[in-house]
């Protein structure tokens, strides 16, 4: 089987909306120094400070910071003393995330429908107030230990949630162009790929909306399979990928390796502008995988004509891929962690609605010369 668009003219129409998601709300990331994170993800990735919560708001655990820029909202936190939770999860996996948290219109049914169509409960659902009003919020497990939490914020004014104060800081480096969160990738164990395609289906109402087998993602020497779920008005886009049996170490499998587990592998976050984008975030360090310059000898060949010119992409390294709807523009960073685990995708769609099939290849083995310089492969 080749990569199947399984439902071209109506892409989403298998998906059932009985819970209808209005965004991601946010993504929390466990990690071992929230307040460096958070200087990391200002300075390198064009955030702004939003909100902040730990000590000075009674909070005697553990040390939140919020970082945002257009609709994307990244939570940071770290625990303040050992033997906690979050201190045993970031001791396991390393930086990752934990939660992805779904914008929802009522939490309470969004939790009793998904609780009822056989999803694991992580949170009964609460209410939540201070001065600016109240939230409700509920929660589910998905693989791994990642979860969904439900978010209801009709009746908040606040500038996060419950509990956070504004965090005004002195230090505000400008916005690189990110815009939203295009997708998120879960890396699962062999075999596992089909379940959790079956719990977006059945406990969420996703549809899905492609599958690539191992015969599209391979290369040389590793496979991987991947199937992507989709809500209905496609916001919320999931891909899951499994390894596949190789020659060498797929790397997925050295994803699980080192985070000891299933979970994000990447957050792919969307710009109208990628050479702009990828430009400033050069500038300001960060790393992203490299591609042969032979690729883009070929890639006007491939894709056809696109309105960017192509010496700016093959300075940068940004890759092109069409599809029926038209094209995209995407790069991958390196990975962000000490463990080489999670990474970013910056993409600009200009129609297509896939995920770069046709980049696979040259991408794989991008991340195989990573993977060799690491001995992983
Ligand atoms: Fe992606």
């Amino acid at each position: 089987m080749n990569a199947t668009l399984v439902d071209t003219p109506k892409i989403f129409s298998e998906a059932q909306d009985f819970m209808p998601l209005k965004g991601t709300d946010y993504v929390e990331l466990y990690v071992s120094n929230a307040k460096q994170a958070a200087h990391y993800y200002k300075t390198a990735f064009g955030f702004q400070s939003l909100a902040y919560a730990g000590l000075e708001t009674g909070l005697t655990d553990r040390e939140s910071y919020v970082v945002v820029q257009d609709k994307i909202r990244i939570v940071l936190t770290s625990p303040l003393r050992s033997g906690s939770e979050i201190g045993r999860h970031i001791d396991k996996h390393g930086d990752g995330v934990k939660v992805t948290a779904l914008w929802v219109e009522d939490a309470t049914v969004a939790y009793n429908t998904a609780m009822e169509r056989g999803a694991e409960s992580h949170l009964l659902p609460e209410q939540l107030s201070d001065e600016e009003g109240h939230i409700v919020r509920s929660g589910i497990k998905t693989y791994g230990e990642v979860v969904h939490i439900f978010i209801q914020r009709k009746n908040y004014n606040g500038i996060f949630l419950p509990g956070y104060k504004a965090w005004d800081s002195h230090y505000n480096p400008s916005s690189i162009g990110l815009k939203y969160i295009d997708h998120m990738v879960g890396n699962v164990e062999l075999g596992e790929m089909n379940k959790y395609v079956e719990f977006y289906q059945k406990v969420m109402g996703f549809a899905q909306i492609m599958s690539f087998d191992d015969k599209d993602i391979s290369t040389e020497y590793t496979a991987l399979m991947s199937k992507v779920v989709s809500n209905g008005d496609g916001k919320i886009k999931f891909p899951i990928n499994e390894p596949a049996p190789g020659l060498k170490k797929s790397q997925v499998d050295e994803y699980l390796d080192f985070y000891e587990g299933a979970g994000v592998q990447h957050i792919a976050v969307a710009t109208d502008d990628i050479i702009e984008t990828v430009t400033q975030l050069r500038d300001r360090g960060v790393e992203f995988l490299t591609i042969p310059s032979t690729y883009y000898d070929v890639l006007e060949q491939r894709v056809g004509k696109i309105e960017e010119d192509i010496q700016p992409l093959k300075e940068l390294g940004i890759l092109v891929d069409r599809d029926d709807d038209g094209y995209l523009l995407q790069i991958f960073t390196k990975t962000v962690n000490p463990r080489p685990t999670m990474f970013f995708e910056i993409i600009q769609r200009k129609g297509a609605r896939s995920f770069g099939k046709g980049n696979f290849k040259a991408l794989f083995e991008a991340i195989e010369r990573e993977q060799e310089l690491r001995g992983t492969l």
